[in-house]
Protein backbone atom coordinates (compact mmCIF):
# COMPACT_ATOMS: atom_id res chain seq x y z
CA UNK A 1 0.00 0.00 0.00
CA UNK A 2 3.07 2.41 0.55
CA UNK A 3 4.47 4.11 -2.76
CA UNK A 4 7.88 2.89 -3.23
CA UNK A 5 10.70 5.39 -3.08
CA UNK A 6 14.40 5.20 -2.96
CA UNK A 7 16.60 6.31 -0.38
CA UNK A 8 18.49 9.81 -0.47
CA UNK A 9 21.44 9.49 -2.83
CA UNK A 10 23.90 9.90 0.20
CA UNK A 11 22.76 6.70 0.82
CA UNK A 12 22.34 4.80 -1.98
CA UNK A 13 26.24 5.35 -1.95
CA UNK A 14 26.65 4.46 1.75
CA UNK A 15 24.60 0.85 0.59
CA UNK A 16 26.54 0.38 -1.85
CA UNK A 17 29.89 0.92 0.20
CA UNK A 18 28.05 -1.26 2.89
CA UNK A 19 27.19 -4.12 -0.18
CA UNK A 20 30.97 -4.18 -1.32
CA UNK A 21 33.40 -4.40 2.13
CA UNK A 22 30.39 -5.63 4.40
CA UNK A 23 31.40 -2.37 6.53
CA UNK A 24 29.42 0.91 7.42
CA UNK A 25 31.29 3.96 5.68
CA UNK A 26 32.39 6.14 8.70
CA UNK A 27 33.60 2.41 10.75
CA UNK A 28 37.07 2.77 12.11
CA UNK A 29 39.42 1.44 9.20
CA UNK A 30 37.05 2.99 6.46
CA UNK A 31 37.49 6.63 4.62
CA UNK A 32 34.44 8.49 4.97
CA UNK A 33 34.65 10.55 1.77
CA UNK A 34 31.25 10.53 0.75
CA UNK A 35 29.39 11.65 3.98
CA UNK A 36 28.23 14.51 5.42
CA UNK A 37 29.19 15.19 8.52
CA UNK A 38 31.70 16.57 10.32
CA UNK A 39 34.78 15.99 13.14
CA UNK A 40 32.58 15.64 16.29
CA UNK A 41 35.94 16.15 17.87
CA UNK A 42 37.39 19.08 19.84
CA UNK A 43 39.28 21.33 17.05
CA UNK A 44 42.28 23.33 16.95
CA UNK A 45 41.50 26.59 19.61
CA UNK A 46 37.43 25.18 20.01
CA UNK A 47 35.68 24.71 22.57
CA UNK A 48 35.65 21.30 24.33
CA UNK A 49 31.98 18.97 23.26
CA UNK A 50 30.41 18.45 26.96
CA UNK A 51 30.60 14.46 27.74
CA UNK A 52 27.38 14.89 29.61
CA UNK A 53 24.04 16.59 30.43
CA UNK A 54 22.14 16.77 33.45
CA UNK A 55 18.58 15.90 33.65
CA UNK A 56 15.53 16.43 36.37
CA UNK A 57 12.44 15.07 36.30
CA UNK A 58 10.44 17.88 34.65
CA UNK A 59 12.92 17.36 31.49
CA UNK A 60 11.27 14.13 30.55
CA UNK A 61 8.09 15.90 29.76
CA UNK A 62 6.84 16.62 26.73
CA UNK A 63 8.48 19.35 25.06
CA UNK A 64 7.21 22.50 23.60
CA UNK A 65 5.63 22.40 19.86
CA UNK A 66 8.09 24.96 18.12
CA UNK A 67 10.77 24.27 20.85
CA UNK A 68 12.13 24.67 24.18
CA UNK A 69 12.37 28.42 25.19
CA UNK A 70 16.01 28.10 26.23
CA UNK A 71 16.73 27.37 22.59
CA UNK A 72 14.69 29.37 20.74
CA UNK A 73 16.33 32.32 23.17
CA UNK A 74 20.08 31.09 22.58
CA UNK A 75 19.27 30.76 18.81
CA UNK A 76 17.58 34.29 18.46
CA UNK A 77 20.65 35.75 20.44
CA UNK A 78 22.95 34.51 17.94
CA UNK A 79 21.58 35.85 14.79
CA UNK A 80 20.89 39.50 16.75
CA UNK A 81 24.57 39.17 17.74
CA UNK A 82 26.39 37.75 14.55
CA UNK A 83 24.19 39.24 12.01
CA UNK A 84 21.90 42.42 13.87
CA UNK A 85 18.84 39.93 12.56
CA UNK A 86 16.18 41.86 14.73
CA UNK A 87 14.73 38.53 15.70
CA UNK A 88 12.81 36.95 18.47
CA UNK A 89 12.67 33.64 19.81
CA UNK A 90 8.87 34.00 18.37
CA UNK A 91 10.16 33.89 15.39
CA UNK A 92 12.16 30.13 15.76
CA UNK A 93 10.78 26.55 15.46
CA UNK A 94 12.79 23.73 16.12
CA UNK A 95 12.92 20.75 14.32
CA UNK A 96 14.74 17.32 14.14
CA UNK A 97 17.70 18.27 11.95
CA UNK A 98 17.66 20.92 9.33
CA UNK A 99 16.41 18.32 6.71
CA UNK A 100 13.13 17.84 8.45
CA UNK A 101 12.64 21.72 8.96
CA UNK A 102 13.30 22.39 4.84
CA UNK A 103 10.87 19.59 4.69
CA UNK A 104 7.63 21.03 6.46
CA UNK A 105 8.48 24.38 5.02
CA UNK A 106 8.14 23.07 1.22
CA UNK A 107 5.33 20.66 2.96
CA UNK A 108 3.06 23.76 3.45
CA UNK A 109 3.98 26.06 0.14
CA UNK A 110 0.48 26.38 -1.62
CA UNK A 111 -0.74 25.15 -4.42
CA UNK A 112 0.11 28.21 -6.75
CA UNK A 113 3.61 28.34 -5.66
CA UNK A 114 6.68 27.18 -8.04
CA UNK A 115 10.22 26.33 -6.52
CA UNK A 116 13.07 27.44 -7.97
CA UNK A 117 16.18 25.53 -6.95
CA UNK A 118 20.15 25.53 -9.14
CA UNK A 119 20.65 22.37 -11.01
CA UNK A 120 23.85 21.80 -8.60
CA UNK A 121 22.46 21.26 -5.24
CA UNK A 122 21.99 19.19 -2.30
CA UNK A 123 20.87 15.81 -2.74
CA UNK A 124 17.47 15.88 -0.61
CA UNK A 125 15.82 18.75 -2.47
CA UNK A 126 15.71 16.18 -5.29
CA UNK A 127 13.90 13.59 -3.14
CA UNK A 128 11.34 16.50 -1.07
CA UNK A 129 10.47 18.02 -4.17
CA UNK A 130 9.67 14.76 -6.02
CA UNK A 131 8.02 13.17 -3.46
CA UNK A 132 6.00 16.65 -2.47
CA UNK A 133 5.00 17.09 -6.69
CA UNK A 134 6.56 20.68 -6.87
CA UNK A 135 6.52 22.35 -10.28
CA UNK A 136 9.99 23.14 -10.35
CA UNK A 137 12.38 25.39 -12.57
CA UNK A 138 16.33 24.55 -12.53
CA UNK A 139 18.30 27.68 -12.07
CA UNK A 140 21.37 27.15 -14.53
CA UNK A 141 24.46 25.70 -12.23
CA UNK A 142 27.20 24.01 -14.37
CA UNK A 143 30.47 24.01 -16.03
CA UNK A 144 29.27 26.64 -18.15
CA UNK A 145 29.11 29.04 -15.16
CA UNK A 146 31.76 27.36 -13.55
CA UNK A 147 28.84 26.77 -10.92
CA UNK A 148 27.74 30.38 -9.85
CA UNK A 149 24.77 31.64 -11.00
CA UNK A 150 24.72 35.31 -11.85
CA UNK A 151 22.01 37.70 -10.35
CA UNK A 152 20.45 37.52 -13.37
CA UNK A 153 19.61 33.56 -13.42
CA UNK A 154 17.21 34.10 -10.72
CA UNK A 155 15.36 36.38 -12.77
CA UNK A 156 12.57 33.74 -13.03
CA UNK A 157 8.59 33.28 -13.41
CA UNK A 158 6.99 31.30 -11.71
CA UNK A 159 7.06 27.64 -13.47
CA UNK A 160 4.34 26.17 -15.25
CA UNK A 161 1.00 27.42 -14.82
CA UNK A 162 2.37 28.55 -10.75
CA UNK A 163 1.85 31.64 -9.92
CA UNK A 164 4.28 32.51 -7.26
CA UNK A 165 8.15 32.06 -7.03
CA UNK A 166 9.76 30.36 -4.05
CA UNK A 167 13.55 29.62 -4.16
CA UNK A 168 15.45 27.05 -2.50
CA UNK A 169 19.23 27.08 -1.64
CA UNK A 170 21.77 25.93 0.31
CA UNK A 171 24.16 29.07 0.78
CA UNK A 172 27.21 28.02 1.18
CA UNK A 173 25.92 25.28 -1.35
CA UNK A 174 26.59 21.92 -0.86
CA UNK A 175 28.07 20.28 -2.61
CA UNK A 176 29.89 23.30 -4.94
CA UNK A 177 31.28 24.91 -1.66
CA UNK A 178 29.81 28.28 -3.84
CA UNK A 179 29.24 30.88 -1.04
CA UNK A 180 26.89 33.77 -1.99
CA UNK A 181 27.58 36.60 0.10
CA UNK A 182 27.80 40.49 0.56
CA UNK A 183 26.04 42.77 -2.25
CA UNK A 184 24.80 39.52 -4.45
CA UNK A 185 23.05 38.10 -1.15
CA UNK A 186 21.71 41.23 -0.65
CA UNK A 187 20.12 41.47 -3.75
CA UNK A 188 18.84 37.74 -3.31
CA UNK A 189 16.78 38.54 -0.13
CA UNK A 190 15.50 42.25 -2.08
CA UNK A 191 14.39 39.75 -4.72
CA UNK A 192 12.34 37.34 -2.91
CA UNK A 193 11.12 39.27 -0.44
CA UNK A 194 9.28 41.01 -3.53
CA UNK A 195 5.20 40.48 -3.27
CA UNK A 196 4.33 37.23 -4.78
CA UNK A 197 7.99 35.51 -3.40
CA UNK A 198 9.73 33.39 -0.94
CA UNK A 199 12.90 31.89 -0.28
CA UNK A 200 14.48 29.58 2.15
CA UNK A 201 18.27 30.11 2.56
CA UNK A 202 19.92 26.39 3.68
CA UNK A 203 22.55 27.86 6.16
CA UNK A 204 23.57 24.45 7.50
CA UNK A 205 27.33 25.37 6.46
CA UNK A 206 27.07 28.79 7.90
CA UNK A 207 30.32 28.17 10.12
CA UNK A 208 32.09 26.75 7.07
CA UNK A 209 33.36 29.74 4.89
CA UNK A 210 36.05 31.40 4.25
CA UNK A 211 36.82 34.46 4.73
CA UNK A 212 34.01 35.17 7.37
CA UNK A 213 30.44 33.26 7.51
CA UNK A 214 27.63 35.34 6.11
CA UNK A 215 23.40 35.08 6.92
CA UNK A 216 20.52 36.16 4.89
CA UNK A 217 19.37 37.20 8.11
CA UNK A 218 22.01 40.05 7.80
CA UNK A 219 19.92 41.80 5.27
CA UNK A 220 16.46 40.98 6.20
CA UNK A 221 15.06 44.05 8.25
CA UNK A 222 11.66 42.80 9.44
CA UNK A 223 10.96 39.13 8.71
CA UNK A 224 7.76 39.60 9.47
CA UNK A 225 7.13 41.14 6.14
CA UNK A 226 8.87 38.37 3.90
CA UNK A 227 7.87 34.86 2.75
CA UNK A 228 12.23 34.06 3.68
CA UNK A 229 12.97 31.17 5.82
CA UNK A 230 16.48 30.64 7.14
CA UNK A 231 17.50 27.46 8.32
CA UNK A 232 20.08 26.42 10.59
CA UNK A 233 21.51 23.53 11.93
CA UNK A 234 23.55 21.77 14.99
CA UNK A 235 24.76 19.45 12.60
CA UNK A 236 27.66 20.95 10.76
CA UNK A 237 28.59 24.36 12.78
CA UNK A 238 28.06 22.71 16.12
CA UNK A 239 29.80 19.29 15.48
CA UNK A 240 27.02 17.58 16.75
CA UNK A 241 24.96 15.74 13.62
CA UNK A 242 23.76 13.27 16.84
CA UNK A 243 21.48 15.62 18.32
CA UNK A 244 19.65 15.97 15.53
CA UNK A 245 18.55 19.79 16.33
CA UNK A 246 17.78 22.50 13.40
CA UNK A 247 15.62 25.34 13.23
CA UNK A 248 13.72 27.45 10.58
CA UNK A 249 13.96 31.36 11.24
CA UNK A 250 10.71 32.51 9.70
CA UNK A 251 7.70 34.95 10.61
CA UNK A 252 5.81 34.91 13.63
CA UNK A 253 2.84 33.58 11.08
CA UNK A 254 5.08 30.77 9.75
CA UNK A 255 6.28 29.64 13.15
CA UNK A 256 2.54 29.50 13.93
CA UNK A 257 2.06 26.84 11.12
CA UNK A 258 4.98 25.20 12.64
CA UNK A 259 3.60 25.08 15.85
CA UNK A 260 -0.09 23.42 14.63
CA UNK A 261 2.28 21.12 11.98
CA UNK A 262 4.60 19.71 15.46
CA UNK A 263 1.07 19.65 17.63
CA UNK A 264 -0.36 16.84 15.14
CA UNK A 265 2.63 15.00 13.28
CA UNK A 266 5.79 15.64 15.47
CA UNK A 267 4.67 16.62 18.99
CA UNK A 268 8.12 18.48 19.75
CA UNK A 269 12.18 17.39 19.43
CA UNK A 270 13.56 15.67 22.52
CA UNK A 271 13.94 17.78 25.37
CA UNK A 272 17.52 16.60 26.04
CA UNK A 273 19.06 16.91 22.58
CA UNK A 274 18.15 21.24 23.04
CA UNK A 275 19.56 21.57 26.62
CA UNK A 276 22.45 20.52 25.41
CA UNK A 277 22.47 22.40 21.54
CA UNK A 278 21.17 25.59 23.95
CA UNK A 279 24.58 24.88 25.88
CA UNK A 280 26.59 24.74 23.16
CA UNK A 281 25.38 28.09 21.99
CA UNK A 282 26.16 29.73 25.18
CA UNK A 283 27.50 33.44 23.34
CA UNK A 284 31.16 33.06 23.91
CA UNK A 285 31.37 29.61 23.09
CA UNK A 286 29.62 29.87 19.89
CA UNK A 287 31.81 32.62 18.86
CA UNK A 288 34.93 30.38 19.46
CA UNK A 289 33.02 27.55 17.87
CA UNK A 290 32.46 29.52 14.34
CA UNK A 291 36.12 30.52 14.58
CA UNK A 292 37.33 27.45 15.22
CA UNK A 293 35.63 25.47 12.63
CA UNK A 294 36.24 28.28 9.63
CA UNK A 295 39.91 27.90 10.38
CA UNK A 296 40.30 24.45 10.74
CA UNK A 297 38.37 23.24 7.68
CA UNK A 298 39.50 26.20 5.39
CA UNK A 299 43.01 24.55 6.07
CA UNK A 300 42.06 21.32 5.01
CA UNK A 301 40.21 23.07 1.85
CA UNK A 302 43.08 24.82 1.17
CA UNK A 303 45.13 21.33 1.41
CA UNK A 304 42.75 19.13 -0.34
CA UNK A 305 42.17 21.31 -3.02
CA UNK A 306 46.54 21.21 -3.61
CA UNK A 307 46.60 17.83 -3.73
CA UNK A 308 43.53 16.76 -5.74
CA UNK A 309 44.72 19.02 -8.55
CA UNK A 310 47.76 17.27 -8.44
CA UNK A 311 46.19 14.34 -8.85
CA UNK A 312 44.45 15.93 -12.35
CA UNK A 313 41.39 16.54 -10.76
CA UNK A 314 39.34 19.91 -11.95
CA UNK A 315 38.37 21.39 -9.17
CA UNK A 316 35.41 23.97 -8.80
CA UNK A 317 34.77 24.37 -5.63
CA UNK A 318 33.99 27.99 -3.66
CA UNK A 319 34.83 28.82 -0.47
CA UNK A 320 32.48 27.00 1.68
CA UNK A 321 31.15 23.69 2.97
CA UNK A 322 33.48 20.66 3.58
CA UNK A 323 33.46 19.29 0.42
CA UNK A 324 35.25 19.19 -3.26
CA UNK A 325 33.43 19.21 -5.81
CA UNK A 326 35.35 18.53 -9.59
CA UNK A 327 35.68 16.17 -12.32
CA UNK A 328 37.69 13.21 -12.58
CA UNK A 329 41.10 12.94 -14.75
CA UNK A 330 40.86 11.33 -18.01
CA UNK A 331 37.74 9.20 -18.88
CA UNK A 332 36.99 7.63 -15.33
CA UNK A 333 33.35 7.94 -14.14
CA UNK A 334 32.13 8.37 -10.53
CA UNK A 335 30.84 5.24 -10.08
CA UNK A 336 33.79 3.03 -11.71
CA UNK A 337 36.02 5.12 -9.47
CA UNK A 338 33.87 4.48 -6.80
CA UNK A 339 34.36 0.43 -7.46
CA UNK A 340 37.97 0.85 -7.56
CA UNK A 341 38.00 3.05 -3.90
CA UNK A 342 35.61 0.29 -2.21
CA UNK A 343 38.53 -2.36 -2.34
CA UNK A 344 40.34 0.44 -0.47
CA UNK A 345 37.16 0.78 1.90
CA UNK A 346 36.91 4.35 0.51
CA UNK A 347 33.80 5.78 -1.27
CA UNK A 348 32.93 9.78 -2.99
CA UNK A 349 29.36 10.74 -3.72
CA UNK A 350 28.61 10.36 -7.16
CA UNK A 351 28.02 14.23 -8.80
CA UNK A 352 24.93 12.97 -10.68
CA UNK A 353 23.13 12.77 -7.22
CA UNK A 354 23.65 16.28 -7.17
CA UNK A 355 22.10 17.07 -10.14
CA UNK A 356 18.55 18.19 -9.98
CA UNK A 357 17.55 16.85 -13.06
CA UNK A 358 19.22 13.17 -12.57
CA UNK A 359 20.89 13.09 -15.89
CA UNK A 360 21.78 9.53 -14.76
CA UNK A 361 24.23 7.82 -17.55
CA UNK A 362 27.44 8.22 -19.77
CA UNK A 363 26.39 11.14 -21.68
CA UNK A 364 25.02 12.97 -18.17
CA UNK A 365 26.75 15.94 -17.37
CA UNK A 366 27.54 14.73 -13.78
CA UNK A 367 28.82 11.22 -15.07
CA UNK A 368 32.48 12.38 -14.36
CA UNK A 369 31.50 14.46 -11.30
CA UNK A 370 32.47 13.88 -7.70
CA UNK A 371 31.85 15.35 -4.59
CA UNK A 372 35.02 14.27 -1.62
CA UNK A 373 34.47 15.44 1.76
CA UNK A 374 36.71 16.33 3.97
CA UNK A 375 34.22 17.19 6.70
CA UNK A 376 35.03 13.91 9.04
CA UNK A 377 38.45 13.30 8.25
CA UNK A 378 40.93 14.21 11.20
CA UNK A 379 44.10 16.55 9.91
CA UNK A 380 46.53 13.35 10.08
CA UNK A 381 44.66 11.51 7.38
CA UNK A 382 45.78 13.25 4.39
CA UNK A 383 48.90 11.57 3.15
CA UNK A 384 46.86 8.34 3.34
CA UNK A 385 43.83 9.82 1.64
CA UNK A 386 46.05 11.61 -0.70
CA UNK A 387 48.07 7.64 -1.29
CA UNK A 388 44.47 5.38 -2.32
CA UNK A 389 43.51 8.38 -4.38
CA UNK A 390 46.52 8.49 -6.39
CA UNK A 391 46.25 4.58 -6.78
CA UNK A 392 42.75 4.87 -8.28
CA UNK A 393 43.11 7.68 -10.69
C1 LIG B 1 22.79 21.69 2.55
C2 LIG B 1 22.36 20.96 3.79
N1 LIG B 1 21.27 21.38 4.43
C3 LIG B 1 20.83 20.82 5.54
C4 LIG B 1 21.48 19.75 6.08
C5 LIG B 1 20.91 19.27 7.34
O1 LIG B 1 21.15 18.06 7.76
P1 LIG B 1 20.47 17.42 9.02
O2 LIG B 1 19.08 17.06 8.66
O3 LIG B 1 21.36 16.23 9.22
O4 LIG B 1 20.52 18.40 10.15
C6 LIG B 1 22.61 19.22 5.44
C7 LIG B 1 23.31 18.02 5.91
O5 LIG B 1 23.84 17.24 5.16
C8 LIG B 1 23.07 19.86 4.27
O6 LIG B 1 24.14 19.42 3.61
Amino acid sequence: MLQQFPPMGVYETLFKFADATAKYMGDPGTHPWAQGYPLTTQLPGGPALPENISLKSTDLKYPKATGELELRERIAAYYNDHYNAGISPDHVAVFGGGRPGILATLAFLEADVGVAVEETEYTPYYDMLKILNRNVHLIPSNTENRFRPDASDYDISPPGQTERLFLVKSNPCNPTGVMTGGDALKGLVEKFSQPGHGALFDEAYEFYCDPEPESALKYIDDIDNTDIFVVGAATKGLQVPGMRTGWVIAAERHIEIFRNYSSFGMGGISRPSQLYVADLLEPARVSQAKNAVNQFFTSQRNRYASGLKELGFELFTGTGGFYHWGRLPGELSADDFNGRLFEHEAGILPGVLCDMARRTGESGPMHRFIRFSFGPLSADSYDNDMEIMSKCV
